[in-house]
C-alpha cells in the first residue's frame, strides 16, 4: 500500500467527527474537574496531552523527573505554562506516587526513559523507570477510586513483524510481538503486566495506547539518540551539517504528530469502548526515514546527505492499522508528514532557544 493511497488525513478525520458528531475537545467535556494525574508530564507528548486536559478543564497533576534533557531542553515544552500542578520526582518513589494516587479520578502512565538508543546503553536506568516504575503505578493503584488508567507503550513492541523481513509492514495490534531492543521489551513487559493487575470487576480499569513515530513541534532531540529524524535531520541541515541516514533511511515510520497523539491519549481516557483494550496510535501512512530528509529539502536546500551504520535495535519499521482506533477510541489523525514537517520547521525558525548547545558546540 502507499501513502498516495489514501484520504487525506484531515479529511478521514473530519468524517469521524461528523459520525461522531462532536469536536474532541466537546467528547473531553466529561473531563471537566476530573483529577489527573500525568506522569511523565513534562516531557514531549506528556505537556501537550497536559496542556489539553488543562484547556477541557481537568485539574491535572504532572509527576516527572524533569531531567530528561539536557540543559534544562523541558523548559521549551512549557508544562509550567500549562496551569497543571508539577511534582518533580519519580515514578518509583512509592510515597510521593501514593500520594498522587490517593485523589486522582484518572491516571496516564507517559513516564519512560524514552529513548531506544539510551536504554540499550543504560539497561539499568531502562529496567528502573520504565518496569520499576510501572510496577509501583500499578500497584499504588490498587485500593484507590482511580477509574482508569492510560499506559502509555510503543510500536516498537512490534519489532520488524514476525518475518523480519523488509516491510513496510502493517501492523495489527493482536499480531505477534517481536520487540528488538532493551526500551521495546520494557514497553511489552509493562503492556503484559498492566492486562495482569488491573481491569477486575471493581478496579481500575485500563486502556493501553501504542505510539507510532511521534514527532512535531516542540520536539528536540536527546544526545546519542537515533530516534526522532523530524528533529534530527532538521537540526543538522540548520546547523549547516549534512543530514544523517542511518542504513541510508530505508526504514519506515508512520509519523504521527504530537498533537494528534495527545488527543488520542486524552480520548483513550474517556472512551468507553477502550476498557481492556489496547490501540494504535498512528496515521496508518508508512514514510521512509529518506523521505523526511526529502521533505526538508526545500527548506535547507544546501543540506548534503551522508548515509550512516543503522544503530542496534533500529527496526526497519512499519505502520499503524487504524481500524480500532477509528472503532475504538473513534478517533483519527488529522495532521499529515508534510503539514507536521512544515509545522516544525516554522517552528524552529522562530525558536533559535529550541537549538540545543551540546548540539551546536559538540556536532553529536
Ligand atoms: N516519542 C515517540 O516517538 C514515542 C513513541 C512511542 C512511545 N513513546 C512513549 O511516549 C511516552 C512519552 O515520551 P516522549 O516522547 O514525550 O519522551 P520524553 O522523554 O520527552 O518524555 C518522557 C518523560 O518521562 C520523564 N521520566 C523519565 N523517567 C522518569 C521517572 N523514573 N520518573 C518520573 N518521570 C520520568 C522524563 O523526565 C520525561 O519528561 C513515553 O512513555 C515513551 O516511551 C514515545
Amino acid at each position: 500500500m502507499s501513502a498516495g493511497s489514501h484520504a487525506p488525513l484531515n479529511e478521514a478525520a473530519d468524517d469521524i467527527d461528523e459520525g461522531v458528531g462532536e469536536s474532541v475537545e466537546a467528547r473531553l467535556e466529561k473531563l471537566r474537574d476530573a483529577r489527573i494525574v500525568v506522569t511523565g508530564g513534562g516531557g514531549l507528548v506528556g505537556s501537550r496531552l497536559t496542556a489539553l486536559l488543562c484547556k477541557v478543564g481537568a485539574q491535572v497533576t504532572v509527576l516527572d523527573r524533569m531531567d530528561a534533557y539536557p540543559e534544562d531542553g523541558h523548559a521549551i515544552f512549557g508544562v509550567e505554562k500549562t496551569g497543571a500542578t508539577l511534582v518533580v520526582g519519580d515514578v518509583c518513589d512509592r510515597e510521593a506516587v501514593a500520594v498522587l494516587l490517593r485523589d486522582a479520578d484518572y491516571v496516564v502512565h507517559a513516564a519512560a526513559y524514552a529513548d531506544v538508543a539510551a536504554c540499550t546503553r543504560d539497561p539499568d536506568i531502562a529496567f528502573r523507570a520504565n518496569v520499576q516504575g510501572t510496577q509501583v503505578i500499578l500497584e499504588e493503584i490498587a485500593g484507590t477510586g482511580v477509574r482508569r488508567l492510560v499506559l502509555v507503550s510503543s510500536a516498537s513492541v512490534y519489532g520488524d513483524g514476525p518475518t523480519g523481513s523488509p516491510g513496510p509492514h502493517m501492523f495489527h495490534e493482536d499480531q505477534a510481538l517481536f520487540p528488538l531492543s532493551v526500551y521495546a521489551n520494557g514497553k511489552l513487559w509493562a503492556e503484559h503486566q498492566t492486562r495482569l493487575m488491573l481491569g477486575a470487576a471493581g478496579g481500575a480499569e485500563y486502556a493501553i495506547v501504542r505510539y507510532f513515530s511521534v514527532y512535531g513541534d516542540p520536539q528536540i532531540p536527546k544526545p546519542g539518540s537515533h530516534s526522532w529524524m523530524v528533529p534530527w535531520l532538521s537540526l543538522q541541515a540548520k546547523l549547516g551539517r549534512p543530514m544523517r541516514l542511518n542504513g541510508g533511511g530505508v526504514q519506515v515510520r508512520d509519523m504521527v504528530h504530537v498533537q494528534d497523539v495527545a488527543e488520542a491519549t486524552a480520548l483513550a481516557l474517556v472512551e468507553e469502548g477502550m476498557a481492556g483494550q489496547t490501540v494504535n496510535v498512528g496515521t496508518g501512512r508508512p514514510t521512509a526515514v529518506r523521505k523526511v530528509a526529502d521533505l526538508l529539502m526545500p527548506y535547507f536546500p544546501d543540506a548534503e546527505r551522508i548515509v550512516t551504520p543503522r544503530p542496534e535495535g533500529d527496526p526497519l519499521g512499519g505502520y499503524a492499522s487504524t481500524e480500532r482506533a477509528r472503532e475504538l477510541l473513534r478517533w483519527q489523525a488529522r495532521i499529515d508528514v508534510e503539514e507536521g514537517v512544515d509545522r516544525y520547521v516554522r517552528w524552529l525558525e522562530k525558536t533559535p532557544e529550541a537549538v540545543p548547545r551540546w548540539l551546536a558546540e559538540d556536532g553529536a
